[in-house]
Protein backbone atom coordinates (compact mmCIF):
# COMPACT_ATOMS: atom_id res chain seq x y z
CA UNK A 1 0.00 0.00 0.00
CA UNK A 2 1.19 3.20 -1.00
CA UNK A 3 2.44 5.48 2.23
CA UNK A 4 -0.25 8.01 1.12
CA UNK A 5 -3.34 5.31 1.34
CA UNK A 6 -1.25 4.09 4.94
CA UNK A 7 -1.86 7.90 5.69
CA UNK A 8 -5.40 8.45 5.14
CA UNK A 9 -6.37 4.69 6.49
CA UNK A 10 -4.53 6.20 9.94
CA UNK A 11 -6.86 9.19 10.07
CA UNK A 12 -9.48 7.04 9.36
CA UNK A 13 -8.57 5.02 12.53
CA UNK A 14 -8.80 8.25 14.20
CA UNK A 15 -11.52 10.42 13.11
CA UNK A 16 -14.65 10.02 15.03
CA UNK A 17 -16.59 10.94 12.00
CA UNK A 18 -15.51 7.88 10.02
CA UNK A 19 -17.12 4.87 11.19
CA UNK A 20 -15.76 1.81 9.92
CA UNK A 21 -14.76 -1.68 10.71
CA UNK A 22 -13.17 -1.97 14.25
CA UNK A 23 -14.36 0.94 15.79
CA UNK A 24 -17.53 0.36 18.74
CA UNK A 25 -20.51 2.43 16.94
CA UNK A 26 -20.11 -0.14 13.48
CA UNK A 27 -21.60 -2.72 15.79
CA UNK A 28 -23.68 -0.85 17.79
CA UNK A 29 -25.17 1.84 15.51
CA UNK A 30 -27.96 0.67 13.73
CA UNK A 31 -31.16 2.11 14.46
CA UNK A 32 -29.50 4.65 16.93
CA UNK A 33 -27.58 6.92 14.57
CA UNK A 34 -29.12 10.03 16.54
CA UNK A 35 -28.90 8.94 20.12
CA UNK A 36 -25.36 7.16 19.52
CA UNK A 37 -24.07 9.76 17.08
CA UNK A 38 -25.13 12.59 16.37
CA UNK A 39 -27.25 13.27 19.71
CA UNK A 40 -30.08 14.84 17.92
CA UNK A 41 -33.53 14.23 16.71
CA UNK A 42 -33.21 15.80 13.38
CA UNK A 43 -33.73 13.97 10.18
CA UNK A 44 -31.10 11.81 8.59
CA UNK A 45 -30.03 11.75 5.12
CA UNK A 46 -27.03 9.46 3.07
CA UNK A 47 -25.35 10.25 0.36
CA UNK A 48 -24.34 6.63 -1.35
CA UNK A 49 -21.52 5.84 -3.13
CA UNK A 50 -19.75 9.13 -1.58
CA UNK A 51 -16.42 8.83 -2.94
CA UNK A 52 -14.91 11.83 -1.44
CA UNK A 53 -18.40 13.27 -0.05
CA UNK A 54 -19.09 16.24 -1.47
CA UNK A 55 -22.81 16.07 -1.27
CA UNK A 56 -22.44 14.95 2.31
CA UNK A 57 -20.42 17.76 3.02
CA UNK A 58 -21.86 20.48 0.84
CA UNK A 59 -25.54 19.82 2.43
CA UNK A 60 -24.29 19.14 5.90
CA UNK A 61 -23.00 22.69 5.69
CA UNK A 62 -25.87 24.61 3.91
CA UNK A 63 -28.40 22.49 6.47
CA UNK A 64 -27.37 22.64 9.86
CA UNK A 65 -30.45 20.96 11.26
CA UNK A 66 -30.23 17.97 9.54
CA UNK A 67 -27.86 14.88 10.00
CA UNK A 68 -25.86 13.51 6.79
CA UNK A 69 -24.27 9.99 6.73
CA UNK A 70 -21.95 9.44 3.19
CA UNK A 71 -21.52 5.81 2.41
CA UNK A 72 -18.58 4.23 0.59
CA UNK A 73 -16.45 1.14 0.56
CA UNK A 74 -13.07 3.04 -0.65
CA UNK A 75 -11.70 4.57 2.68
CA UNK A 76 -9.15 6.82 0.91
CA UNK A 77 -12.38 8.47 -0.76
CA UNK A 78 -14.17 9.01 2.42
CA UNK A 79 -10.84 10.29 4.04
CA UNK A 80 -11.05 13.17 1.74
CA UNK A 81 -14.88 14.28 2.88
CA UNK A 82 -14.21 13.39 6.51
CA UNK A 83 -11.28 15.48 6.89
CA UNK A 84 -12.92 18.75 5.28
CA UNK A 85 -16.26 17.99 7.68
CA UNK A 86 -13.86 17.91 10.57
CA UNK A 87 -11.78 20.99 9.21
CA UNK A 88 -15.21 23.02 8.87
CA UNK A 89 -16.58 21.87 12.64
CA UNK A 90 -19.61 20.09 11.37
CA UNK A 91 -20.62 17.87 13.93
CA UNK A 92 -24.06 16.91 11.70
CA UNK A 93 -21.76 14.84 9.43
CA UNK A 94 -20.53 11.31 9.05
CA UNK A 95 -19.09 8.49 6.95
CA UNK A 96 -19.70 5.11 7.14
CA UNK A 97 -17.63 2.35 5.17
CA UNK A 98 -19.06 -0.08 4.47
CA UNK A 99 -20.91 -1.93 0.72
CA UNK A 100 -24.47 -0.39 -0.05
CA UNK A 101 -25.60 -4.22 0.10
CA UNK A 102 -25.51 -3.86 3.80
CA UNK A 103 -27.27 -1.03 4.78
CA UNK A 104 -29.81 -3.07 6.63
CA UNK A 105 -27.54 -3.96 8.95
CA UNK A 106 -26.71 -0.34 10.03
CA UNK A 107 -29.95 1.05 9.30
CA UNK A 108 -33.09 0.39 11.10
CA UNK A 109 -36.92 0.58 9.27
CA UNK A 110 -37.62 4.17 9.06
CA UNK A 111 -34.89 5.89 10.72
CA UNK A 112 -33.46 7.56 7.14
CA UNK A 113 -35.35 10.57 5.41
CA UNK A 114 -33.93 11.01 2.19
CA UNK A 115 -31.15 9.62 0.14
CA UNK A 116 -28.92 10.80 -2.45
CA UNK A 117 -27.06 8.61 -5.26
CA UNK A 118 -24.20 10.59 -6.34
CA UNK A 119 -22.57 8.85 -9.76
CA UNK A 120 -23.02 5.75 -9.40
CA UNK A 121 -20.72 2.94 -11.67
CA UNK A 122 -23.40 2.28 -14.24
CA UNK A 123 -22.08 -0.61 -14.04
CA UNK A 124 -23.18 -1.45 -18.47
CA UNK A 125 -22.60 -5.26 -18.50
CA UNK A 126 -25.80 -7.64 -18.31
CA UNK A 127 -24.32 -10.18 -15.85
CA UNK A 128 -23.90 -6.86 -13.55
CA UNK A 129 -27.34 -6.15 -13.60
CA UNK A 130 -27.56 -7.33 -10.20
CA UNK A 131 -24.81 -5.14 -8.92
CA UNK A 132 -26.40 -1.82 -10.28
CA UNK A 133 -27.52 0.33 -7.43
CA UNK A 134 -31.27 0.97 -8.48
CA UNK A 135 -32.25 -2.49 -9.49
CA UNK A 136 -35.39 -3.58 -7.30
CA UNK A 137 -33.63 -5.06 -5.00
CA UNK A 138 -31.49 -2.10 -4.04
CA UNK A 139 -34.82 0.07 -4.26
CA UNK A 140 -36.45 -2.45 -1.81
CA UNK A 141 -33.62 -1.52 0.60
CA UNK A 142 -33.91 1.79 0.86
CA UNK A 143 -37.94 1.75 0.79
CA UNK A 144 -37.25 -0.26 3.83
CA UNK A 145 -35.04 1.84 5.85
CA UNK A 146 -36.49 5.43 4.69
CA UNK A 147 -39.90 6.91 6.43
CA UNK A 148 -42.79 6.45 4.13
CA UNK A 149 -42.66 9.80 1.39
CA UNK A 150 -39.29 10.44 1.78
CA UNK A 151 -37.19 11.71 -1.19
CA UNK A 152 -34.13 9.66 -3.17
CA UNK A 153 -32.21 11.56 -6.04
CA UNK A 154 -30.23 10.76 -8.43
CA UNK A 155 -27.51 12.67 -10.48
CA UNK A 156 -25.35 10.69 -13.04
CA UNK A 157 -24.05 11.67 -16.16
CA UNK A 158 -24.85 8.00 -17.88
CA UNK A 159 -27.79 8.10 -20.25
CA UNK A 160 -28.26 3.94 -19.77
CA UNK A 161 -28.12 3.69 -16.14
CA UNK A 162 -30.89 6.64 -16.31
CA UNK A 163 -33.04 5.21 -18.67
CA UNK A 164 -32.67 1.18 -16.75
CA UNK A 165 -33.47 3.35 -13.50
CA UNK A 166 -36.48 5.06 -15.24
CA UNK A 167 -37.55 1.03 -16.04
CA UNK A 168 -37.08 0.42 -12.74
CA UNK A 169 -39.25 3.29 -11.30
CA UNK A 170 -41.92 2.49 -13.79
CA UNK A 171 -42.17 -1.02 -12.92
CA UNK A 172 -42.70 -0.26 -9.18
CA UNK A 173 -45.33 2.14 -10.21
CA UNK A 174 -44.13 5.51 -8.68
CA UNK A 175 -45.97 8.45 -9.21
CA UNK A 176 -44.03 11.15 -8.11
CA UNK A 177 -40.86 11.15 -10.27
CA UNK A 178 -39.41 14.33 -11.80
CA UNK A 179 -36.77 14.32 -14.06
CA UNK A 180 -34.41 16.10 -15.86
CA UNK A 181 -31.79 14.81 -18.61
CA UNK A 182 -29.96 18.24 -18.41
CA UNK A 183 -29.94 19.11 -14.64
CA UNK A 184 -27.71 22.74 -15.49
CA UNK A 185 -30.63 24.27 -18.04
CA UNK A 186 -33.18 23.52 -15.58
CA UNK A 187 -35.48 24.31 -13.13
CA UNK A 188 -33.46 21.94 -10.37
CA UNK A 189 -30.36 23.60 -10.81
CA UNK A 190 -31.09 25.81 -7.39
CA UNK A 191 -31.43 23.34 -5.39
CA UNK A 192 -27.93 21.59 -5.77
CA UNK A 193 -26.53 24.45 -4.69
CA UNK A 194 -23.82 24.63 -6.94
CA UNK A 195 -22.30 21.21 -5.21
CA UNK A 196 -20.21 19.07 -7.91
CA UNK A 197 -18.46 16.04 -7.45
CA UNK A 198 -15.52 14.77 -8.31
CA UNK A 199 -16.97 12.54 -11.02
CA UNK A 200 -19.44 15.37 -12.18
CA UNK A 201 -16.89 17.33 -13.28
CA UNK A 202 -14.85 15.04 -15.20
CA UNK A 203 -18.12 14.48 -17.29
CA UNK A 204 -18.93 17.39 -17.37
CA UNK A 205 -15.60 18.55 -19.12
CA UNK A 206 -16.23 16.13 -21.71
CA UNK A 207 -19.23 16.99 -22.59
CA UNK A 208 -21.75 14.93 -20.92
CA UNK A 209 -25.07 16.21 -19.46
CA UNK A 210 -25.66 15.38 -16.51
CA UNK A 211 -29.32 13.29 -15.59
CA UNK A 212 -31.05 14.24 -12.61
CA UNK A 213 -34.20 12.63 -10.98
CA UNK A 214 -36.20 12.42 -7.45
CA UNK A 215 -39.18 10.58 -5.99
CA UNK A 216 -40.80 9.84 -3.15
CA UNK A 217 -40.44 6.13 -1.77
CA UNK A 218 -43.51 3.93 -1.00
C1 LIG B 1 -18.22 6.68 -9.83
S1 LIG B 1 -17.81 6.86 -8.14
C2 LIG B 1 -18.73 8.33 -7.68
C3 LIG B 1 -18.19 8.94 -6.42
C4 LIG B 1 -18.86 10.28 -6.03
N1 LIG B 1 -20.25 10.09 -5.70
C5 LIG B 1 -18.73 11.28 -7.16
O1 LIG B 1 -19.75 11.62 -7.77
O2 LIG B 1 -17.60 11.74 -7.39
C6 LIG B 1 -18.77 5.57 -7.40
C7 LIG B 1 -18.46 5.39 -5.92
O3 LIG B 1 -19.32 4.39 -5.41
C8 LIG B 1 -18.57 3.53 -4.57
N2 LIG B 1 -19.27 2.21 -4.62
C9 LIG B 1 -19.59 1.53 -5.75
N3 LIG B 1 -20.29 0.41 -5.42
C10 LIG B 1 -20.41 0.42 -4.06
C11 LIG B 1 -21.03 -0.44 -3.14
N4 LIG B 1 -21.68 -1.53 -3.52
N5 LIG B 1 -20.95 -0.14 -1.83
C12 LIG B 1 -20.29 1.00 -1.41
N6 LIG B 1 -19.70 1.86 -2.25
C13 LIG B 1 -19.76 1.59 -3.56
C14 LIG B 1 -17.18 3.49 -5.16
O4 LIG B 1 -16.21 3.14 -4.19
C15 LIG B 1 -17.03 4.93 -5.65
O5 LIG B 1 -16.46 5.78 -4.68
Amino acid sequence: MSRSKTKKFEANRENPNVIQPGKDLFEKVKGKWRDLYFRNNNPIVLELGCGRGEYTVGLGEANPHKNFIGIDIKGDRIYRGSQEAREKGLSNVAFLRTKIHDLLTFFEENEVDEIWITFPDPRPKKRDLRRRITNPRFMKMYSQISKSGSVLHLKTDNQPFFDYTLEVLEELKISSLEMTRDLYNSCYMNEHLGITTKYEKIWTEKGSKIHYLRFKMI
